[in-house]
Protein backbone atom coordinates (compact mmCIF):
# COMPACT_ATOMS: atom_id res chain seq x y z
CA UNK A 1 0.00 0.00 0.00
CA UNK A 2 1.06 3.38 -1.01
CA UNK A 3 2.00 5.94 1.92
CA UNK A 4 2.60 9.68 1.72
CA UNK A 5 6.54 8.94 1.39
CA UNK A 6 6.23 6.45 -1.14
CA UNK A 7 3.90 8.81 -3.14
CA UNK A 8 6.80 11.71 -2.37
CA UNK A 9 9.49 9.05 -4.03
CA UNK A 10 7.40 8.18 -7.18
CA UNK A 11 8.61 11.28 -8.50
CA UNK A 12 10.00 10.81 -12.59
CA UNK A 13 9.37 6.95 -11.68
CA UNK A 14 6.26 4.76 -12.69
CA UNK A 15 3.55 6.94 -13.19
CA UNK A 16 1.06 6.83 -9.87
CA UNK A 17 -2.84 5.53 -11.26
CA UNK A 18 -5.61 7.48 -9.53
CA UNK A 19 -8.87 6.66 -9.86
CA UNK A 20 -12.17 7.75 -8.24
CA UNK A 21 -14.40 6.02 -5.98
CA UNK A 22 -17.46 6.87 -4.06
CA UNK A 23 -18.84 3.47 -2.40
CA UNK A 24 -17.43 0.64 -0.48
CA UNK A 25 -18.35 -1.88 -3.90
CA UNK A 26 -16.39 -0.51 -6.88
CA UNK A 27 -13.43 0.81 -4.00
CA UNK A 28 -13.94 -2.68 -3.14
CA UNK A 29 -12.70 -3.86 -6.97
CA UNK A 30 -10.12 -0.89 -7.42
CA UNK A 31 -8.52 -1.77 -4.17
CA UNK A 32 -4.83 -2.87 -4.78
CA UNK A 33 -5.04 -2.28 -8.50
CA UNK A 34 -4.39 1.08 -8.28
CA UNK A 35 -2.29 3.35 -6.38
CA UNK A 36 -4.68 5.85 -5.09
CA UNK A 37 -8.47 5.87 -4.65
CA UNK A 38 -9.73 9.52 -4.80
CA UNK A 39 -13.17 10.13 -3.52
CA UNK A 40 -14.04 13.08 -4.87
CA UNK A 41 -16.82 15.85 -5.10
CA UNK A 42 -17.55 14.88 -8.61
CA UNK A 43 -19.38 12.38 -6.89
CA UNK A 44 -21.88 15.19 -6.80
CA UNK A 45 -22.43 15.11 -10.29
CA UNK A 46 -21.49 11.51 -11.06
CA UNK A 47 -23.27 10.12 -8.32
CA UNK A 48 -25.67 12.35 -7.73
CA UNK A 49 -26.94 14.31 -10.87
CA UNK A 50 -26.25 17.71 -10.05
CA UNK A 51 -25.03 20.54 -12.47
CA UNK A 52 -21.31 21.12 -10.81
CA UNK A 53 -19.75 19.91 -7.11
CA UNK A 54 -20.44 22.92 -5.26
CA UNK A 55 -23.25 21.69 -2.94
CA UNK A 56 -21.08 18.63 -1.89
CA UNK A 57 -21.12 18.92 2.09
CA UNK A 58 -18.69 17.85 4.55
CA UNK A 59 -21.04 15.14 6.17
CA UNK A 60 -22.07 13.85 2.32
CA UNK A 61 -17.48 13.82 1.40
CA UNK A 62 -17.21 11.75 4.90
CA UNK A 63 -20.26 8.92 4.17
CA UNK A 64 -18.86 8.43 1.04
CA UNK A 65 -15.34 8.60 2.25
CA UNK A 66 -16.11 5.88 4.93
CA UNK A 67 -17.61 4.11 2.84
CA UNK A 68 -14.73 3.79 -0.11
CA UNK A 69 -12.26 2.87 3.05
CA UNK A 70 -14.14 -0.22 4.03
CA UNK A 71 -14.18 -1.61 0.65
CA UNK A 72 -10.27 -0.33 0.03
CA UNK A 73 -8.50 -1.58 2.70
CA UNK A 74 -5.43 -1.49 1.17
CA UNK A 75 -5.07 1.48 -0.79
CA UNK A 76 -4.06 5.19 0.26
CA UNK A 77 -7.49 6.77 0.25
CA UNK A 78 -7.67 10.67 -0.41
CA UNK A 79 -10.92 12.68 0.58
CA UNK A 80 -11.86 15.92 -1.45
CA UNK A 81 -12.48 18.54 0.90
CA UNK A 82 -15.91 20.05 -0.35
CA UNK A 83 -16.76 23.50 -2.12
CA UNK A 84 -16.95 26.09 1.34
CA UNK A 85 -15.41 23.62 4.24
CA UNK A 86 -11.51 25.46 4.05
CA UNK A 87 -12.27 29.14 3.55
CA UNK A 88 -9.75 29.72 6.19
CA UNK A 89 -7.60 28.09 8.31
CA UNK A 90 -9.64 27.71 11.38
CA UNK A 91 -12.41 26.32 9.73
CA UNK A 92 -10.12 24.09 7.11
CA UNK A 93 -8.36 22.14 10.18
CA UNK A 94 -11.43 21.83 11.84
CA UNK A 95 -13.18 20.17 9.12
CA UNK A 96 -9.88 18.25 7.55
CA UNK A 97 -9.86 17.33 11.56
CA UNK A 98 -13.20 15.73 11.08
CA UNK A 99 -12.49 13.80 7.96
CA UNK A 100 -9.52 12.17 9.77
CA UNK A 101 -11.65 11.26 12.36
CA UNK A 102 -14.33 9.86 11.26
CA UNK A 103 -13.14 8.31 8.01
CA UNK A 104 -10.00 6.30 7.38
CA UNK A 105 -8.62 8.72 4.53
CA UNK A 106 -5.09 8.88 4.74
CA UNK A 107 -4.76 12.70 3.05
CA UNK A 108 -7.66 15.22 2.67
CA UNK A 109 -7.11 17.47 -1.18
CA UNK A 110 -7.77 21.08 -1.67
CA UNK A 111 -8.50 23.43 -4.79
CA UNK A 112 -6.24 26.34 -4.72
CA UNK A 113 -2.54 27.45 -5.53
CA UNK A 114 -0.97 30.53 -4.27
CA UNK A 115 -4.47 32.07 -2.58
CA UNK A 116 -5.00 28.70 -0.69
CA UNK A 117 -1.36 28.22 0.22
CA UNK A 118 -2.06 29.31 3.78
CA UNK A 119 -4.43 26.70 4.14
CA UNK A 120 -2.48 24.30 3.20
CA UNK A 121 0.21 25.02 5.11
CA UNK A 122 -2.41 25.66 7.96
CA UNK A 123 -3.03 21.35 7.54
CA UNK A 124 0.59 20.12 7.09
CA UNK A 125 1.77 21.61 9.73
CA UNK A 126 -1.14 20.18 12.40
CA UNK A 127 -0.14 16.74 10.37
CA UNK A 128 -2.46 16.38 7.93
CA UNK A 129 -1.37 14.98 4.64
CA UNK A 130 -2.45 17.58 1.79
CA UNK A 131 -3.11 17.21 -2.04
CA UNK A 132 -2.72 20.23 -4.10
CA UNK A 133 -5.33 20.67 -7.06
CA UNK A 134 -4.45 23.63 -9.27
CA UNK A 135 -5.35 24.51 -13.05
CA UNK A 136 -9.11 24.13 -13.87
CA UNK A 137 -10.36 24.07 -10.40
CA UNK A 138 -14.15 22.88 -10.85
CA UNK A 139 -15.28 24.68 -7.79
CA UNK A 140 -14.79 27.90 -9.22
CA UNK A 141 -16.96 26.87 -12.10
CA UNK A 142 -19.15 29.42 -10.74
CA UNK A 143 -16.72 32.50 -9.92
CA UNK A 144 -14.56 32.10 -13.64
CA UNK A 145 -18.18 31.42 -15.48
CA UNK A 146 -17.33 27.90 -16.71
CA UNK A 147 -14.69 25.30 -16.75
CA UNK A 148 -11.67 26.99 -18.88
CA UNK A 149 -8.68 24.97 -19.90
CA UNK A 150 -5.72 26.82 -18.29
CA UNK A 151 -2.30 27.74 -19.65
CA UNK A 152 -3.37 29.17 -22.84
CA UNK A 153 -0.68 32.68 -22.33
CA UNK A 154 2.46 33.64 -20.95
CA UNK A 155 0.42 35.37 -17.97
CA UNK A 156 -1.52 32.20 -16.95
CA UNK A 157 1.46 30.06 -17.40
CA UNK A 158 3.16 32.26 -14.70
CA UNK A 159 0.32 31.96 -11.97
CA UNK A 160 0.13 27.79 -12.68
CA UNK A 161 3.87 27.12 -12.02
CA UNK A 162 3.66 29.80 -8.78
CA UNK A 163 0.42 28.04 -8.03
CA UNK A 164 2.56 24.55 -8.07
CA UNK A 165 5.40 26.32 -6.22
CA UNK A 166 3.21 27.72 -3.27
CA UNK A 167 1.77 24.20 -2.98
CA UNK A 168 4.82 22.53 -2.88
CA UNK A 169 6.59 25.04 0.21
CA UNK A 170 3.20 24.53 1.85
CA UNK A 171 3.63 21.08 2.17
CA UNK A 172 1.37 18.94 -0.27
CA UNK A 173 2.87 15.49 -0.95
CA UNK A 174 1.43 15.16 -4.39
CA UNK A 175 -0.39 17.98 -6.78
CA UNK A 176 -3.39 17.35 -9.31
CA UNK A 177 -2.55 19.31 -12.44
CA UNK A 178 -6.32 19.72 -14.51
CA UNK A 179 -7.21 20.52 -17.68
CA UNK A 180 -3.71 22.31 -17.97
CA UNK A 181 -2.27 22.61 -21.60
CA UNK A 182 -0.01 19.58 -21.91
CA UNK A 183 3.07 21.26 -22.59
CA UNK A 184 2.85 23.79 -19.85
CA UNK A 185 1.70 20.42 -17.64
CA UNK A 186 5.12 19.10 -18.51
CA UNK A 187 6.79 22.13 -17.42
CA UNK A 188 4.96 22.73 -13.60
CA UNK A 189 6.05 18.93 -13.26
CA UNK A 190 9.06 19.79 -14.12
CA UNK A 191 9.46 22.94 -11.74
CA UNK A 192 8.26 21.14 -8.47
CA UNK A 193 9.80 17.99 -6.17
CA UNK A 194 6.08 16.74 -5.75
CA UNK A 195 4.72 14.39 -8.18
CA UNK A 196 2.19 15.67 -10.37
CA UNK A 197 -1.05 13.78 -11.39
CA UNK A 198 -2.73 14.72 -14.55
CA UNK A 199 -6.22 15.09 -15.40
CA UNK A 200 -6.52 16.43 -18.78
CA UNK A 201 -3.44 17.81 -18.97
CA UNK A 202 -0.82 15.35 -21.09
CA UNK A 203 1.38 12.32 -20.39
CA UNK A 204 4.29 14.44 -18.89
CA UNK A 205 3.18 14.17 -15.22
CA UNK A 206 4.07 11.82 -12.47
CA UNK A 207 0.42 10.09 -12.94
CA UNK A 208 -2.91 10.21 -14.20
CA UNK A 209 -6.52 10.53 -12.25
CA UNK A 210 -9.74 9.60 -14.25
CA UNK A 211 -13.82 9.82 -12.64
CA UNK A 212 -14.14 6.22 -12.85
CA UNK A 213 -18.02 7.10 -14.22
CA UNK A 214 -15.95 8.75 -17.42
CA UNK A 215 -13.40 5.91 -17.76
CA UNK A 216 -15.95 2.92 -17.38
CA UNK A 217 -18.14 4.87 -19.32
CA UNK A 218 -21.18 5.14 -17.32
CA UNK A 219 -22.31 8.44 -18.29
CA UNK A 220 -23.57 8.16 -21.71
CA UNK A 221 -23.71 11.28 -23.03
CA UNK A 222 -20.57 13.01 -21.02
CA UNK A 223 -17.37 12.52 -23.20
CA UNK A 224 -15.16 14.93 -22.76
CA UNK A 225 -11.99 15.15 -25.06
CA UNK A 226 -9.26 14.20 -22.57
CA UNK A 227 -11.52 10.93 -21.34
CA UNK A 228 -10.94 7.83 -22.66
CA UNK A 229 -13.08 4.87 -22.06
CA UNK A 230 -12.07 1.34 -20.75
CA UNK A 231 -15.52 -0.08 -20.64
CA UNK A 232 -18.74 0.80 -22.35
CA UNK A 233 -20.18 0.71 -18.96
CA UNK A 234 -23.91 2.01 -19.75
CA UNK A 235 -24.40 -0.26 -22.55
CA UNK A 236 -23.53 -3.07 -20.93
CA UNK A 237 -26.03 -2.70 -17.54
CA UNK A 238 -28.69 -1.98 -19.93
CA UNK A 239 -28.42 -4.46 -22.45
CA UNK A 240 -28.22 -6.97 -19.00
CA UNK A 241 -31.32 -5.13 -17.80
CA UNK A 242 -33.19 -6.10 -21.05
CA UNK A 243 -32.18 -9.44 -20.93
CA UNK A 244 -33.34 -9.49 -17.10
CA UNK A 245 -36.58 -7.68 -18.01
CA UNK A 246 -37.43 -9.99 -20.88
CA UNK A 247 -36.83 -13.24 -18.59
CA UNK A 248 -38.94 -12.17 -15.88
CA UNK A 249 -41.71 -11.18 -18.53
CA UNK A 250 -41.63 -14.35 -20.57
CA UNK A 251 -41.34 -15.90 -17.37
CA UNK A 252 -37.99 -17.27 -18.14
CA UNK A 253 -36.35 -16.75 -14.95
CA UNK A 254 -36.29 -17.97 -12.50
CA UNK A 255 -36.13 -21.49 -13.39
CA UNK A 256 -35.52 -25.01 -11.63
CA UNK A 257 -31.82 -24.03 -11.41
CA UNK A 258 -32.74 -20.63 -9.32
CA UNK A 259 -35.39 -22.13 -6.74
CA UNK A 260 -34.98 -23.54 -2.99
O1 LIG B 1 -13.57 15.55 -7.76
C1 LIG B 1 -12.79 14.88 -8.47
O2 LIG B 1 -13.08 13.77 -8.90
C2 LIG B 1 -11.50 15.48 -8.79
C3 LIG B 1 -10.70 14.85 -9.88
C4 LIG B 1 -11.28 15.20 -11.20
C5 LIG B 1 -9.26 15.18 -9.79
O3 LIG B 1 -11.13 16.45 -8.21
Amino acid sequence: MQTVTSIKNSKSKIPLVMITAYDALFASLFDKNVDIILVGDSLNMSFNAKPDTLCATLEIMIYHTKAVCAGAKETFVVCDMPFGTYTDEKMALKNATKIYKETGASAVKIEGGVQRAHIIKALTSNSIAVMGHIGLMPQFVRSEGGYKIRGKNDEDIEQLLLDAKAVEEAGAFCLVVEGVKAEVAKEITKSVNIPTIGIGSGADTDGQVLVWSDAFGFLKDFKPKFVKRYLDGAKLIENALQRYANEVKNRNFPTKEYQY
